[in-house]
């Protein structure tokens, strides 16, 4: 069935026919999501809807601006969907493998670097990466879970749990040699936030926090708000990072 996000009676129309409803809109029509709310509500059928989440849990990390107000849309379509009493799940999937692991988050980057490597603040701070085939795995797997309605699904597998330093680390043991290592302090990183401009800023503000702020990571999870994806589905054999990164060797 198709349906245009634009045009009402046609997005009802489309999702009558169906259970569940996962938005996979991008960046720009984050928003837009109260369209499909609102269609949602019209139809009545829906027994979960899954916004558009895709990065780090918008309810629980202290970003700097802009990200701060990227974040802010995410977190009001949430408060929306909770206000019109549709059952959702919630799956902030934090880092994607594909676009951190072959680059090693460095701006310009074709492959993982061999000789230098750049970190933000003092790379402790531990992020998360997950690669996209297991995101959509585990969000199938909820879909119809009693565990997760009205929850969060957290992607927060232990071996894709990683510092920056860590990460360099386990890359520098697989290619059996040492980076040379530049320290970006907080102060500084701010400062070429502020001096960017779009999108660069974006893409240094959310850097921040994942890896300064150590946002993926810096809360427990609570049965009371949600569960965390490998312990929920033990039987899902996700890609780590160190086989994501064993590629590139
Ligand atoms: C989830 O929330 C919706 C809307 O408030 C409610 O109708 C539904 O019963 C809830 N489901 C569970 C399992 O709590």
């Amino acid at each position: 069935m198709q349906g245009d996000m634009y045009d009402h009676e046609s997005l009802v129309k489309a999702i009558k026919q169906v259970d569940v409803v996962i938005s996979v809109v991008g960046q720009m029509q984050l928003a837009d999501q109260v369209k499909i709310i609102a269609a949602i509500k019209e139809a009545g059928n829906v027994k979960r809807f899954f916004p558009s989440e895709f990065g780090m849990d918008v309810d629980k990390n202290n970003a700097v601006e802009p990200a701060k107000s990227t974040f802010a849309i995410k977190a009001q379509i949430r408060r929306a969907v909770e206000a019109e009493g549709i059952p959702y799940t919630y799956v902030p999937a934090n880092c994607f493998a594909g676009y951190f692991l072959p680059t090693l988050s460095q701006p310009g980057a074709t492959s993982p670097p061999r000789d230098k490597v750049v970190i933000l603040g003092d790379g402790n701070p531990k992020a998360v990466f997950n690669h996209e085939a297991d995101i959509g795995t585990y969000t199938i797997k909820a879909v119809d879970d009693p565990r997760t309605a009205n929850k969060t699904l957290f992607i927060k597998p232990p071996k894709n749990t990683y510092s920056f330093n860590e990460l360099i680390a386990l890359w520098e043991k697989l290619i059996g040699k040492a980076l040379e290592k530049t320290y970006v302090p907080e102060d500084q990183l701010l400062k070429q936030i502020q001096e960017s401009p779009i999108p660069i800023n974006i893409v240094l503000a959310i850097s921040h926090s994942i890896f300064v702020n150590g946002d993926c990571t810096n809360f427990e999870i609570d049965p009371s708000f949600g569960y965390e994806a490998s312990e929920l589905y033990p039987e899902v054999k996700y890609t780590t990072v160190e086989e994501g990164f064993s590629r590139f060797v």
